[in-house]
């Protein structure tokens, strides 16, 4: 499997839980529940960002560089961060709330950013076999 399919499927998943976040979110009624549904998705884009990271933006550093890209993407992570964490810092229930559903939004415009630009740019700029054989680290690093 090539990396991009691989992201790509971790992708859907998250676009499932994006959905699930704000559907409940509004009906949340207790602060410690929508800090630990921030922590669950803190912890989940970690993972993910981290794979993304080490398979994927380092092979074509380069290139974001070339494109003014490079810390562009670094910031965004840290954008989603932020809201995150404030959330843990939030002491009233629709602070909390606000700041769980930005994390989302600002989730769900990385990654459409990401399907958008970066995947196809990866598939353009890498051959396939390296794109294969980031795929199957992938699956390695998964499963160690
Ligand atoms: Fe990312
Ligand atoms: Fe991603």
């Amino acid at each position: 499997m090539k990396i991009t399919e691989a992201l790509l499927a971790e992708h859907v998943v998250f676009h499932n839980l994006f959905d699930h976040v704000e559907k409940i979110a509004p009906t949340l009624k207790n602060l410690g529940e929508i800090k630990s549904i921030a922590r669950l998705l803190e912890a989940m884009l970690t993972a993910h960002s981290e794979i993304e990271d080490q398979f994927l933006i380092e092979p074509l550093e380069h290139c974001f560089e070339q494109l003014g890209q490079r810390d562009t993407f670094h910031q965004e992570h840290q954008v989603i961060d932020r809201h995150l964490v404030q959330v843990q810092s939030s002491r009233r229930i629709n602070d909390a709330r606000r700041g769980l559903l930005e994390a989302v939004l600002a989730s769900r415009k990385h990654f459409d950013k990401e399907e958008r630009l970066v995947f196809p740019l990866a598939e353009t700029l890498l051959k396939q076999q390296t794109l294969t054989r980031l795929g199957n680290r992938w699956i390695r690093a998964g499963n160690s």
